[in-house]
């Protein structure tokens, strides 16, 4: 089934290969992406990927940013910095789609201001990722006043036309790994007593409200998803508290909103999510959210993969490291080629901007 085509919104995927989202803090200062960007995407798509989904791009000027050096499509020449990079994509046939990804609490380095906001005024568990040239605990954010969540989901809603304009064929809503949308739907982040805080209804409203200005602004002929994890960057192992009760409110309500998908990101995609003998967090998405599923975690396995596909937990496999590895995965599993394991030293050490040797990679086409 890896290698079956699969229909998503109007574009044929040729595969079920998807590259997964990975900041690479090799964009320029100022947020614009670039040639060495555009050559780094590029071997995935001669690699076989059928689809690319981008690093986190930051959303506006103001307190989106996560990382330094992170490529942003808060104005439109960040987006017309994207259209190279798009191009060469779309000329080995492979889809591109933008991750919108706003920092919140969990950023630590911005361009445009020191100051972070948040749903409540708590800082993220665990340390700043050296590898992003953090160091130390997470400062203290703001609580997010209405004015910032106007802001927010505008500047989300604004980058998701930019994108469209740009040429991408869709756009990924980053719910997941501790930002700002899973910082509302995390308990002990969001402590709001208004109706975005409590309930799991309440702290899902404002994903929600950003789900359906995305769609109302670009749903039309335009990919729209949305990742979802439990674990965070800065705290890995942290589980709903209501399990796969929460997991059921959580997919249902984001299938019902008119999404085209719901990416899941675990530790272990083939693993139950809930404790012993429970779902995995993909097969709970296909089971509550109904639309296509993306499953995300260890799958670069061909053997792990397809037994997501096979028992119908998932349509679509994301690979991160497994890709950096080998940038060409697709080709070297159709051909039976022996993968390459994933060096964190050479790739993503001291910094995690992309190497001269990723780029000069002989990709298998
Ligand atoms: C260097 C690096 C950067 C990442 N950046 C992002 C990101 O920008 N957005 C995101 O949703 N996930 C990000 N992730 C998580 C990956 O998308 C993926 O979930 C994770 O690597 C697990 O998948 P794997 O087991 O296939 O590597 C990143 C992972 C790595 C290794």
């Amino acid at each position: 089934m890896l290698f079956d085509s699969y229909k998503l919104d109007s574009k044929l995927l040729d595969n079920r290969y998807v590259v997964a989202p990975m900041t690479r803090i090799s964009a320029e200062a100022d947020g614009r992406a670039n040639d060495r960007m555009k050559q780094y995407y590029e071997r995935f798509a001669k690699g076989g990927f059928s689809a690319i989904i981008s690093e986190g791009i930051y959303t506006d000027t103001s307190f989106s940013q996560g990382y330094n050096n992170q490529p942003g499509l808060a104005t439109d020449i960040q987006a017309d910095a994207w259209k190279p990079v798009i191009e060469a994509v779309h000329q080995h046939g492979s889809i591109m789609i933008a991750q919108l990804m706003h920092a919140g609490g969990q950023s630590q380095g911005n361009a445009y201001t020191d100051e972070t906001i948040a749903p409540s005024a708590i800082a993220p568990k665990g340390e700043q990722l050296g590898f992003y040239g953090g160091s130390g605990p997470f400062q203290t954010p703001r609580a997010m006043d209405d004015q910032d969540l106007e802001e927010a989901k505008m500047g989300i809603v604004d980058s998701a036309r930019r994108a469209k304009e740009a040429g991408f064929d869709g756009v990924e809503i980053h719910g997941a790994n501790g930002y700002l949308l899973d910082q509302f739907l995390t308990d002990y982040l969001n402590k709001r007593e208004d109706s975005y805080g409590g309930s799991v209804e309440n702290r899902l409203r404002y994903v929600l409200e950003v789900v359906d200005e995305v769609l109302a602004e670009v749903g039309e002929d335009f990919i729209i998803g949305i990742r979802i994890s439990q674990g965070k960057v800065a705290d890995q192992s942290h589980k709903w508290a209501g399990g796969e009760e929460e997991a059921k409110e959580i997919f249902g309500a984001l299938g019902k909103t008119g999404l085209d998908y719901i990416h899941v990101t675990d530790g272990d995609a083939t693993a139950p999510s809930f404790g012993k003998e429970t779902k995995t967090l993909a097969g709970a998405a296909k089971e509550y959210g109904g639309i296509t599923v993306i499953a995300n975690g260890q799958l670069q396995n061909p053997d792990q993969a397809e037994s997501l596909l096979d028992s119908k937990q998932a349509h679509l496999v994301s690979i991160g490291t497994g890709a950096l590895a080998n940038p060409d995965l697709p080709n070297k599993v159709r051909d039976g080629v022996e993968l390459e394991a994933f060096d964190f030293e050479r790739i993503l050490l001291p910094q995690a901007e992309v190497k001269d040797d990723e780029i000069n990679y002989p990709v298998r086409s």
